[in-house]
């Protein structure tokens, strides 16, 4: 008798909204996305000169922004976005994150096209989340062009490892 197996088909999506352009946003992620744009100035990028500038807004109203920061030994770089999410809590421990802008500089002036976190900074963002218990919305963009607005930070990495994986064993 051959054994029977069943396999089944899972899908995964999500939805996020697309915008022509920042002036389309609602009042509050517009100016969010120009803090991030303003926060590329403050990068460290001498290796790359990709300057990326991420501003988060929490929950009690804060505003703070973080900016890829390099190093002579690259694999020491960090992404603005793990930058920023280690300021918010150290200034902030405990607090919510609402909303988090992410724009870059790309020094060739073609920064008209959002860009989205790497691997490592989603994993950061995950946790971060987890750990607070409030979806991070993502508001993406560069210095013009389309604009992603994504509803919570986990949809970008579904499958992420996390604390819980430790205990099933
Ligand atoms: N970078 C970020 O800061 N955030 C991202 O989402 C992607 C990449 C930085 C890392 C490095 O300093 C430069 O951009 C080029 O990869």
């Amino acid at each position: 008798m051959s054994k029977q197996f069943c396999m089944e088909q899972q899908r995964y999506q999500f939805e996020y909204s697309v915008y022509d352009s920042i002036d389309e946003l609602s009042q509050e992620d517009a100016a969010l996305l120009r803090e991030a744009q303003q926060a590329t100035h403050t990068a460290y990028a001498p290796y790359s000169q990709f300057q990326v500038g991420a501003a988060a807004k929490l929950v009690n109203g804060k505003v703070l922004c973080g900016s890829n920061q390099e190093n002579a030994s690259y694999p020491v770089g960090l992404c603005a976005e793990r930058v920023l999410l280690s300021a918010a809590s150290s200034v902030y421990p405990n607090v919510p994150i609402e909303t988090i802008a992410i724009s870059y500089d790309s020094g060739q002036g073609n920064s008209d096209r959002p860009i989205s976190p790497c691997g490592i900074c989603r994993q950061t963002l995950v946790e971060y989340e987890k750990h607070l218990g409030q979806p991070i919305r993502l508001v993406l963009g560069g210095i013009k062009g389309k604009v992603f607005v994504i509803p919570g930070s986990t949809l970008l990495l579904p499958f992420g490892f996390s604390s819980e994986d430790m205990e099933k064993g």
